[in-house]
């Protein structure tokens, strides 16, 4: 027995008695499962008035939240307007909350056939067992998607879009994408992964909701796995999206949203070098022997330039280009890269090189590959914060090889 008859055991399981008054000058991670109340009436009231005081960390979570809602503020900085966010356990869990929390069973989702892998597989195999319909389309053919929008009437309609989409860095217009959905009562999701809220900005061009995962450039060190779901309707999200995250589990935990906010420190300053970095490769490696096709959305002859020039402040830090004139010279390329990295992810602070026809996109259907020029000897890369002209070197070593 100790101070005050106390067991030890008792004060080595009791919560240290902290300085409440005391403000950490960092987001401190609030590494607990759940939250304690003072009393009982606190406790009831806490609980009756969710999402909003903290109860237990797959609900909601001081460090978790304040990183949700710095999110959620740039994405409509710049306007006077809300946006409310939530942060999953990665892109996949923010995609599939932003859709279920619009779409039911009998509904209707549109989407582009350039999605990454992932986002693709999801629509196609989990979304039809829960008696979701989903149709992809080029979403760069308004006429098209008018179309499939007038022969669906009966039912709650959403649009999913990826712009600039993966690895053919098609642009898409999100704001005459979201006047036309508007017209037929269907709810936008725009995956603002590749740009980030620094370059694009969805929700002021009339979008509802955006997924991101986090894990890539809003992180930018590859040391965090996340999503993050951000819209503008509050009601939407207190009372679809939260649910829907608090019920399925797919909550983000309080390191990787610390981790998050670390990264997000420099977001804006690695964002704008990157791109920049990726305008000056995309122009030189036009002019580079062995290099055949440069997809980038910042050159001026590239298809959806004039809709990338129009809604992005930069053109983004993600390229793709064919390696001389098959699948076994992308191969010879990639292994004699130096500096390079052959990574299946992108965003980070090192310059990463992935195949599209034998990773990302190699469940994809031959025919969608062709039709969005993602060839045997297409390569992507996610140009880091190295000195271009260091990547140009090893691109030209490789080449040479
Ligand atoms: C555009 C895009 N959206 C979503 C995802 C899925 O993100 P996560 O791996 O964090 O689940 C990825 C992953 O590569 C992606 O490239």
């Amino acid at each position: 027995m100790g101070e005050g008859n106390i067991h030890i055991e008792s004060v080595c399981a009791a919560e240290p008695k902290v300085n409440k008054t005391t403000e950490a000058h960092k987001n401190p991670i609030y590494a607990s499962s759940t939250f304690r109340f003072n009393t009982i009436e606190e406790g009831i009231s806490i609980f009756k008035d969710q999402p909003g005081g903290h109860v237990y960390t797959r609900y909601g979570n001081p460090g978790i939240e304040a990183v949700a809602a710095k999110i959620a503020e740039l994405e409509v900085f710049g306007s006077p307007e809300s946006a409310y966010g939530l942060l999953t356990s990665s892109g996949m869990a923010a995609i599939y909350t932003a859709v279920r929390c619009v779409l039911h069973s009998g509904d209707l989702l549109v989407t582009q056939q350039n999605l990454y892998g992932g986002t693709t597989e999801l629509f196609e195999k989990i979304l039809p067992s829960e008696n979701i319909q989903c149709v992809a389309l080029d979403l760069g053919d308004e006429d098209a998607l008018d179309q499939v929008l007038s022969q669906h009437t009966r039912c709650n309609k959403a649009i999913f879009l990826e712009t600039p989409a993966n690895p053919s860095l098609q642009c898409l217009n999100i704001e005459s994408i979201s006047g036309l959905a508007k017209s037929y009562g269907a709810m936008v999701i725009v995956d603002n992964t590749f740009a980030t809220p620094v370059l694009q900005r969805p929700l002021l061009l009339g979008a509802d909701l955006v997924a991101h995962s986090t894990t890539k450039y809003l992180h930018g060190h590859g040391l965090s796995t996340g999503g993050a779901v951000i819209g503008r309707d509050e009601d939407l999200m207190r009372n679809k999206a939260w649910p829907f995250m608090k019920l399925t589990g797919c909550n983000s935990n309080p390191f990787d949203a610390w981790l998050l906010n670390t990264g997000l420190k420099t977001l804006a300053l690695r964002i704008v070098r990157q791109s920049e970095n990726a305008h000056y490769i995309a122009k030189r490696l036009q002019e580079m022997k062995g290099v055949n096709r440069v997809l980038y959305p910042g050159l001026t002859d590239f298809a959806t330039h004039a809709v990338a020039a129009k809604q992005m402040s930069h053109f983004g830090a993600m390229l793709s280009f064919e390696t001389g004139e098959s699948l076994a010279d992308a191969k010879l390329f990639c292994n004699k890269l130096r500096h390079c990295t052959i990574a299946p992810s992108l965003g980070e602070t090192d310059t990463m090189v992935l195949h599209p026809a034998t990773m990302s996109h190699l469940k994809v259907d031959p025919s969608i590959r062709k039709y969005y020029g993602i060839t045997d000897n297409l390569v992507r890369m996610s140009v880091g914060l190295e000195h271009p002209d260091d990547i140009l070197a090893d691109i030209e070593q490789a080449l040479v090889a």
